[in-house]
C-alpha cells in the first residue's frame, strides 16, 4: 500500500496527540510530536534562564540544542541534548511559557527545517498547529481537531486526577484560552485550519471515534 502523510492541527487538548498515537500505531507509521520540540526548546530557556521573548537568544540557543523523539516500547521518548525529557516537557512552567516561544518566526523557521527532515519519508502522522498549513502543506490527509474549551479542560482535569496531579478546572479553562489565543493571533503561521483540512469536533466523540474518522480518510487513498 501507498505511504502517505497525516497532519493533524487543532488548539491545545483537543486531543492530537493521543489519537495521533492510535492512527499512527494502526498504519505502522512514524508519530512526530511537533510540540514536543517547542516545549524542549522552552525548557532548555528556562533552565538557562533565557528570556522567552527574545528571539535571536532563542534562536542562537535553538543552534546548539538537539532535540530529538525516539520511538520506544513505552512510546514515544524526548531526547533534549541527549537527555530524556519525556516527563519534564510537560510541567506547568513549560506549558504555560511554550506559546511564547513558538510565536518567533525565527525560531519557526528552524524547527519546521527540522520537522520538514522528519517528514520527508512518508508513512508518518505528525500533529502540532501548523502542518497543514506550513510543515507539510503536501500532506494527503489533513484533519483539524477541535473541541469547546470547557470539554478540552475537563479532559486534561480528568488526566491531571488520574496520575494523581493537582488540577484546578477553571484555572486550567483558562490557561487553554490564553494558549490558543497566543498561538491563534501571533504572526508567524499562526493556528489556522488548512483549506483542504477535514475539521472533527471532538466534543461528544470517544477517542476510538475520532481516531476512527481519521483513519477512514487515510482509507480512501491508501
Ligand atoms: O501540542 P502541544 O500542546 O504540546 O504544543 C505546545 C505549544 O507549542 C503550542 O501551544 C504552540 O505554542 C507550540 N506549537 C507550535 N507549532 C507546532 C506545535 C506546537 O507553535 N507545530
Amino acid at each position: 500500500t501507498k505511504k502517505i502523510a497525516i497532519a493533524i492541527d487543532g488548539p491545545a487538548a483537543a486531543g492530537k496527540s493521543t489519537v495521533a498515537k492510535i492512527v499512527a500505531k494502526k498504519l505502522s507509521y512514524v508519530y512526530i510530536d511537533t510540540g514536543a520540540m517547542y516545549r524542549a526548546l522552552t525548557l532548555k530557556a528556562l533552565n538557562e534562564s533565557v528570556d522567552v521573548n527574545d528571539e535571536q537568544a532563542l534562536v542562537s540557543l535553538l543552534d546548539s540544542t538537539t532535540i530529538k523523539l525516539v520511538q520506544s516500547e513505552e512510546g514515544q521518548r524526548v531526547l533534549l541534548d541527549e537527555e530524556d525529557v519525556t516527563v519534564s516537557i510537560r510541567t506547568n512552567d513549560v506549558t504555560n511559557n511554550v506559546s511564547y516561544v513558538a510565536q518567533h518566526s525565527e525560531v519557526r523557521i528552524e524547527m519546521v527545517r527540522r520537522q520538514q527532515q522528519l517528514a520527508q519519508e512518508r508513512g508518518v502522522v505528525m500533529d502540532g498547529r501548523d502542518i497543514g498549513t506550513k510543515v507539510i502543506p503536501d500532506a494527503e490527509v489533513k484533519i483539524f481537531l477541535i473541541a469547546t474549551v470547557e470539554e478540552r479542560a475537563k479532559r486534561r482535569h480528568s488526566e491531571n486526577l488520574s496520575k494523581g496531579f493537582p488540577s484546578d478546572l477553571e484555572l486550567l479553562k483558562k490557561e487553554i484560552e490564553k494558549r490558543d489565543e497566543i498561538d491563534s493571533k501571533r504572526e508567524a503561521s499562526p493556528l489556522v485550519k488548512a483549506v483542504d483540512a477535514v475539521e472533527i469536533d471532538t466534543t461528544s466523540l470517544s477517542i476510538e471515534q475520532v481516531a476512527e474518522a481519521i483513519l477512514e480518510q487515510a482509507y480512501k487513498i491508501i
